[in-house]
Parts: C-alpha cells; structure tokens; sequence
C-alpha cells in the first residue's frame, strides 16, 4: 500500500481537522507529520465543536491508529491539555495514540524565547503564535533539542536543566523578563501524560503498517505557502508543510506517497503578518470574515480575508504535486453578487503567473475575473444539483490548476460534504 497525504494548499486554516475526520472511516492509521500546537485543527460533529492542535484528527475513531510523527514538535503543557479534554468527551486515547521517539519536545523555555524574539523585532515580526515552534526546531537542528524517547530515560531531568541553562543565557540577551516555576510545574505535570503513552519508532510502525495492506493517512498542519523552504520567507512556520514532509515527518520513503489531497478554501486567508498579494481591506473582506468566522482556532486573533489566488494555488500544487482538490467554505461567499478570481499579478509593469522570489517586500498588483456569485443556501444542495455559478467557478479552478476538486465542503459538519460526480477521494 502508499500513504495518502492530506495537506493545505494556502496559509493554513483551510479545514483540514474536518476533513481528515470525515475522510479517516476508511484508513486504518492517521499520521500527524509536521507542525506542532500551533495548529488547530476543528472538527464539529453531534453538535460538537472540537479543536485539536498536536493530536491526529483521527482520534474520534477508534479503529483508527493515531500517530504523532517525528516531524512534530510536543508541548506537553498542550499535550495533558488535549488528553484531558477527550477523556471528558469519553475518548480513550491511550489505546490508539502513539507518540514517535523521535519527536522533539517544546520546552517552556522555547516559550519564552519565541516571545523574546517576536518582541525584538518590533514592526517585522513574523505573528507567530507564540507556542515555540520556531525555538523547538531550532535546538532540533541545532542539534540540542530533547525527544520524546528521552523522556522515558534515567537522565532526563539532567538533559533539561542542561538545555533551559542555555537557554536562560539566551534570554538574558534579549533582555527579555520571566517568570519559569508556574509554567514549569505544568510542564512536568505534561511529561507525566506522555510517560502513560506509547512511545514507538513511528517509521518503522508507519512502514509496517504499509507493507501489512493497511491503509494510512499522512495529516499535514499549517499551509504550503507557510512552508520554511517555498512559503513567504520570513513570514513563515519552521517546519515543511508541504508533501515532502510527510516523507521526514514520517519516514515514509517517496516512492510510497500515493494520493496528494490539496485542501484550499474558496477565497484565501492568512493569520499573521506577511504578504497577501488579494488581500481585501474592506467591507468586502469584513464581509467574508464574519460569514466564515475567520478568527484562528489557536489564538483566536481575526484573520485576513481575501479573494481566491490562482498563481499563489497553482505553485502550491506543483511543490505537493497534488493529485485530487478539496474546496473548503464554498458557502461562505453565498452571501456576494460577484467573486472575484486573481488570474495573475502585475509586477514591476509585467505580467507574471508566479509569486516573485522577493514577495515579502515586492509590490504586487492582482488582476482579476469576475464571476457571478450562486446565491443560494449550499446547506440544501447536493453534489448532482451545484448551482451553475459555482460549478462554473470550480470548472474555471480545475483547468487553472489542471486538476480534478473532488471534494467540496458546504459547512462545518461532517454531513455538508459533497463528493463531486465521478470523483472520489
Ligand atoms: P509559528 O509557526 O507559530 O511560529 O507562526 C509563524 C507564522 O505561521 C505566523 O504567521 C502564524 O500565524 C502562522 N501559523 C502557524 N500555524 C498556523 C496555523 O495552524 N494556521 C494558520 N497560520 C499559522
């Protein structure tokens, strides 16, 4: 068998927790291979509202397997905190959640060092979350960083002292003013959840898993235009959100990824600073904020709302190498007479279909086509019977991007999913 990888196509937030929920019935394994707590994945079922942020969207099922891989960065303050959520919901997670050895771990220190360097940078910070991502990575490929494996070693607390010592001169450069005990207290209190999991080799699980014919879905976090490598540089995550992460999140060997599922939203989004070329500062965009309730599911600040860029989705498929579509929110924009679709941009007075190397600080102008808006209650609608302005508005994306939406999401349960005619996921 290969593994299916689920991923964001924009700057996160596309809705991928749902989809992952709806889609995982039919895997036997649900793999997290990136990211960390600031993700957060929300699905809504029963009338339930549910935001995961380390824990696979998988979790709700309990045939399914749930792996966090190597390529995810652990709190453990987050981490006792969604345990504790879904016990309370009735959810046992010890039987089908696995943690990889080789995940790193979010000290608090890592915390506090993200808000001292957010805070150094004044008017270019990046609109990190705050939850010590960037820091996390950094130790992982400074080669200082603590694994989940080391948690359940005699010199544990040894290797922590160690590395906070660090990291307090650290931040005694910044100049940056801390209170650790309460926060570590917490974290400690952490580490004692993790030590009731299983910690495995999740390669090698993932692998076998695999090799067994049984069926296994890589879930991203974040988006690809976060991505360290191709997204927006400096306004980005530190991991790789993009398909070849599912490879070193995992280890899964390339030749064993088989469907690329892309998820984008009808429009776009971004939390956070940083280029958004079809940003919409108006009442338009206030507009599509408020339909969508566009306010991030782990810091809750409002998120940027803009129209649909086709050359920002285009290079997103071609770095995952996506092979199905799924089109998230198409009844957020019910309420518009016309939607707007960049085709292109104007840069430095020519034409160009990518985004430039220097996107950060280059001024670009969209160029857009209108398209009627559907004007109805997608609530009602089925997959055979799409209302002909929004078919045609998902035809015109198909041949932009060269390939098929298979999936389109009308809502936020798990019930207003259409699969398209003659596609399936
Ligand atoms: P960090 O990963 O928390 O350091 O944040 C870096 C950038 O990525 C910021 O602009 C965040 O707002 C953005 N970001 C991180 N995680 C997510 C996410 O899950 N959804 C949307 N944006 C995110």
């Amino acid at each position: 068998m290969k593994a299916d990888v689920l991923l964001g196509l924009q700057w996160g937030d596309e809705g991928k927790g749902k989809i992952v929920d709806v889609i995982a019935p039919k895997y036997d394994v649900v793999a997290r291979f990136q990211g960390g707590p600031n993700a957060g994945h929300t699905l809504e079922f029963n009338g339930l509202k549910h935001v995961l942020h380390i824990i696979p969207s998988g979790i709700f099922h309990e045939h399914i397997a749930n792996i966090v891989g190597n390529g995810v960065v652990i709190d453990p303050i987050v981490f006792k905190e969604e345990i504790d959520a879904l016990e309370k919901l009735g959810v046992n997670c010890i039987k089908h959640l696995f943690i990889s050895k080789r995940a790193h771990l979010i000290l608090p220190t890592h915390r506090l060092l993200d808000a001292a360097s957010e805070s150094s940078k004044g008017k270019e910070k990046i609109g990190s979350t705050l939850r010590g991502i960037g820091p996390a990575y950094m130790d992982k490929t400074g080669r200082n960083g603590l694994r989940i494996g080391d948690v359940f070693q005699s010199d544990f607390k040894k290797k922590y002292d160690f590395l906070v010592s660090k990291h307090k001169q650290l931040l005694e450069l910044y100049d940056y003013k801390f209170e650790l005990k309460e926060l570590e207290d917490k974290w400690f209190a952490g580490i004692e959840t993790i030590l009731k999991f299983q910690a495995i080799d999740s390669e090698i699980y993932v692998n076998d898993a695999l090799n067994n014919n049984k069926t296994v879905l890589a879930e991203g976090a974040q988006g690809s235009l976060l991505d360290i490598d191709f997204g927006s540089y400096p306004f980005v995550t530190s991991s790789n959100t993009i398909c070849a992460g599912a490879c070193t999140g995992l280890g899964l060997p390339p030749t064993k990824i088989g469907e690329v599922m892309g998820i984008f939203k009808a429009y776009c989004t971004r939390v956070g600073s940083g280029p958004f070329p079809t940003e919409l500062n108006d009442a338009t965009g206030e507009g599509i904020r408020k339909a969508g309730n566009e306010f991030g599911s782990t810091t809750g600040r409002p998120r940027r709302c803009g129209w649909m860029d086709i050359p920002a989705l285009r290079y997103a498929v071609m770095v995952n190498g996506v092979s199905k579509l799924i089109m998230m929110k198409a009844d957020v924009l019910s309420h518009l007479d016309t939607i707007k679709i960049c085709t292109h941009y104007m840069y430095e007075g020519k034409k160009i279909n990518s985004l430039p190397y220097d996107v950060a600080n280059a001024s670009l102008t969209p160029v857009y086509i209108d398209f009627p808006g559907w004007k109805t209650d997608l609530r009602k609608v089925t997959a055979d019977n799409l209302p002909a302005a929004l078919e045609n508005y998902i035809q015109f994306i198909e041949k932009e991007v060269n390939v098929p939406v298979s999936i389109i999401s009308v809502g936020p349960d798990r019930t207003q999913t259409l699969e398209r005619a003659g596609i399936m996921v």
